[in-house]
């Protein structure tokens, strides 16, 4: 898109924010396909809209099934941990988290509909050992590692829709998602077999 090319303001965030919201509405709403088809994540339950980081982080983390929806601008400056059966989705184009998500041997989550300017996490979205995850019509920008990354064996996700972008070349990692675990002397073992993720429209 041709964001990438523009050297972004702070000032101006808001109203990429606004350009980008506009091609949710813009694009198909399609149900869950590729790998991560199956995936319900909070299913039927009751939604509760959130506004603030606490409830926020404490919904995401809660056990059992839950549809959280994110009205507004939601600042954690950190990387809120989602457990499973949780659907997390934005009200409309603007709802935004200041801060990322961090998904640990958990299974059946949806994430969509989110603008997620990651501030104070390291990783946009991260997901190790986990399974079952559909990422739909997501804005991802200026992690300071990776955007969206799947690791440790996870598998049996779906990408879609998403945009990933940094504002800044003064960002010195800029990798967008990473699909494997890190190399070194294990060279990732847990990942043979797995990984399995449809990354589509993109
Ligand atoms: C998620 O929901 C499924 C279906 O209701 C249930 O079998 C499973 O135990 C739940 N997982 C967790 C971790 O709560
Ligand atoms: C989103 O924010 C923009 C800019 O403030 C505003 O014009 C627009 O109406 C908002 N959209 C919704 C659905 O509230």
């Amino acid at each position: 898109m041709p964001s990438y090319k523009i050297n972004f303001e702070v000032s101006v965030i808001s109203s990429i924010i606004s350009f980008v919201g506009l091609a949710f509405a813009a694009c198909p709403d399609p149900t869950v396909n590729g790998f991560a088809t199956g995936t319900t994540g909070g299913g039927g339950a009751a939604a509760v809209t959130v506004t603030t980081a606490a409830d926020l982080i404490a919904n995401a983390k809660a056990s059992g099934s839950k549809v959280i929806v994110v009205k507004g601008t939601i600042t954690a400056n950190a990387a809120i941990t989602a457990t499973s059966n949780k659907t997390i989705r934005g009200i409309d184009e603007n709802a935004t988290i200041i801060g990322g998500f961090d998904i640990r041997d958990q299974a059946n989550i949806i994430i969509k509909n989110l603008n997620i300017h990651v501030v104070g996490s390291v990783d946009g979205i991260a997901s190790g050992t986990s399974t079952k995850i559909w990422y739909d019509h997501l804005n991802i920008w200026d992690a300071s590692d990776g955007l969206l990354d799947t690791t440790l064996g996870s598998g049996y996700q779906t990408v879609s829709w998403c945009k990933f972008w940094y504002s800044s070349s003064s960002l010195d990692h800029r990798l967008a998602s990473l699909l494997s675990s890190w190399g070194g002397s294990s060279n990732g073992p847990e990942d043979e077999g797995k990984l399995h993720v449809t990354y589509h429209h993109n």
